[in-house]
């Protein structure tokens, strides 16, 4: 109940504005596409709660110079085609409670885009490079998603956001997800390890980077910890010494 909560208020946060902005809304009208006769200068679209299942590039690019603020929450979605929202200014995407199973593709908009809210998808693995091309990125809402790896999203140099949402995700808690700890704002549950067993009611708040650091990563990804340890601390003399020996 609290996360639905949560999502709806991510999701209507910005309605109530009476900001004068160029807006159209489309709600609640089972409509299964992006509407093709919206007017070329709106700078905020509500389209959620309808049943789309597709973004398609045609559907905004080069269409609205001024559009800054989508609202997708609450459709069908299982596709955003690559290289969309060409031509607009995107800075807030609000997706969620849809069905994507991997973070778009907002290479079009990698100098605008702000804000993500991708909360209640099917997202089950995030890797560095669907997000570290996004250099003005502040705010990714991941919640309430099947993650069950966050081991390849690396983090080095620390992420340029402040705000990351994993709220209702159980992680592994080893050497691979050690970059979390350098999240300035990171939203997660208070005890988020599922492994190892000692730290399951364990606040993430009470685990170190360095404790992190020395968790080795149980399931045949025994060579990602290594590198990680490599790049993360080569330059502290013993520790790695001690990592490597920490492996036989
Ligand atoms: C997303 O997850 C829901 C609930 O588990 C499932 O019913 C649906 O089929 C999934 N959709 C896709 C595209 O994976
Ligand atoms: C947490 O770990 C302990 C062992 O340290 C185990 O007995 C317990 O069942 C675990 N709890 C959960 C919820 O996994």
């Amino acid at each position: 109940m609290e996360i639905l909560f949560f999502w709806l208020l991510v999701c209507l946060a910005n309605q109530n504005e009476a900001n004068g902005a160029r807006e159209e809304t489309r709600v609640h009208s089972e409509i299964t596409s992006v509407p093709g006769d919206l007017p070329s200068d709106i700078e905020k679209l509500n389209i959620y709660r309808n049943r789309i299942e597709v973004i398609r590039q045609m559907d905004f690019n080069d269409k609205f110079p001024k559009l800054w603020f989508l609202n997708l929450c609450s459709n069908l979605l299982v596709n955003v085609e690559k290289g969309c929202f060409k031509g607009t200014i995107l800075n807030h995407i609000f997706l969620s409670n849809n069905q994507l199973t991997a973070i778009p593709d907002f290479r079009e908009v990698s100098y605008s885009l702000e804000y993500i809210a991708l909360i209640s998808n099917n997202i089950t693995k995030i890797s560095t490079e669907e997000i570290n091309y996004l250099p003005k990125l502040r705010t990714l809402y991941l919640n309430s998603n099947p993650i069950v790896s966050l081991l390849d999203a690396h983090f080095s140099p620390p992420p340029p956001f402040i705000i990351l949402g994993l709220e209702g995700i159980s992680i592994e808690c080893h050497c691979g997800v050690a970059w979390l700890k350098r999240i300035p704002d990171l939203r997660i549950d208070t005890n988020p390890c599922k492994h190892p067993p000692e730290w399951n009611s364990t606040s993430l708040d009470e685990i170190t980077e360095e404790m992190l650091l020395k968790q080795p990563i149980t399931t045949g990804h025994l060579y990602m910890c290594v590198s990680f340890v490599l790049t993360q601390l080569a330059m502290q003399p013993g520790y790695l010494e001690f990592r490597l020996l920490g492996y036989k």
